[in-house]
């Protein structure tokens, strides 16, 4: 039997009065690969904010290995599962800051060698580096802030529709990415509008509609 790193129990979001995730259960195993697909606005971001515990729920419970989600410092919580947002935000007024914050917030000196990695897998050029967060665009924001998030390796990486601005050159890159994380051992959630995508290396398919679970199907 695989461990269970992450439990959600009758769990329920409201937000003035209005009820956005109803009695949400399900358990993600360990190495698990879950899409979820649902349409827009059936609290797939919600979803996976109450896992990274930028929100907290109305109601049940949510455990993240077997121990209670308040449990947890929520910036220690933050280094094991890491949230990327499909618009995410960077820092700073240049690029490398947001390179350098891993290892600023871990007081630890910058580490080139993983650096370079990263680019290279990203099939970046490192002189984006030196450029301003403003002038650079929405596909480079997504890489820049899935390396970011990747510094260090996360046990859990819940990733928010991340190849919305990509061509497909590059959401391939990152899909193979993702699923390279994967085969070492991170737990990944992916919310996917792309079905296509969704099916594609996943070994559970979750669909959420209207605040409810629809379906958990096992892909493989
Ligand atoms: N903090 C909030 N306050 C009020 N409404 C919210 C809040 N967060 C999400 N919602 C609403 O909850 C529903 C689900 O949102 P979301 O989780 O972003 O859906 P999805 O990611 O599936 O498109 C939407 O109707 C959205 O407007
Ligand atoms: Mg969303």
């Amino acid at each position: 039997m695989r461990l269970s790193i992450i439990e959600l129990e009758d769990v329920s979001f409201h937000s003035d009065e209005k009820s956005i995730l109803e009695n949400i259960s399900f358990n993600v195993e360990k190495g698990d690969f879950i899409s979820i697909i649902g349409s827009s606005g059936s609290g797939k971001s919600t979803l996976l904010k109450l896992i990274g515990h930028l929100i907290s729920p109305t109601d049940g419970h949510i455990r993240i290995n077997e121990k209670d989600i308040y449990e947890y410092d929520p910036v220690e919580l933050r280094k094991d599962i890491s949230y990327c947002f499909q618009i995410p935000s960077l820092f700073g007024d240049k690029v490398r800051e947001n390179i350098e914050f891993p290892y600023y917030i871990r007081n630890l000196k910058l580490d080139n060698k993983r650096v370079d990695e990263l680019f290279s897998m990203f099939q970046m050029d490192m002189d984006i580096l030196n450029q301003d967060i403003k002038s650079i665009s929405g596909g480079e924001r997504q890489r820049i802030a899935l390396i970011r998030s990747l510094l260090f390796k996360p046990e859990v990486l819940l990733l928010d529709e991340i190849t919305s601005a990509l061509d497909e050159k590059n959401t391939r890159i990152v899909e193979d990415i993702i699923a390279t994380l994967n085969g070492e051992g991170i737990t990944i959630l992916w919310v996917t509008h792309n079905l296509e995508q969704s099916r594609k290396y996943a070994n559970k398919l979750l669909t959420v509609e209207k605040g409810k679970i629809k379906s958990m199907e096992v892909l493989r």
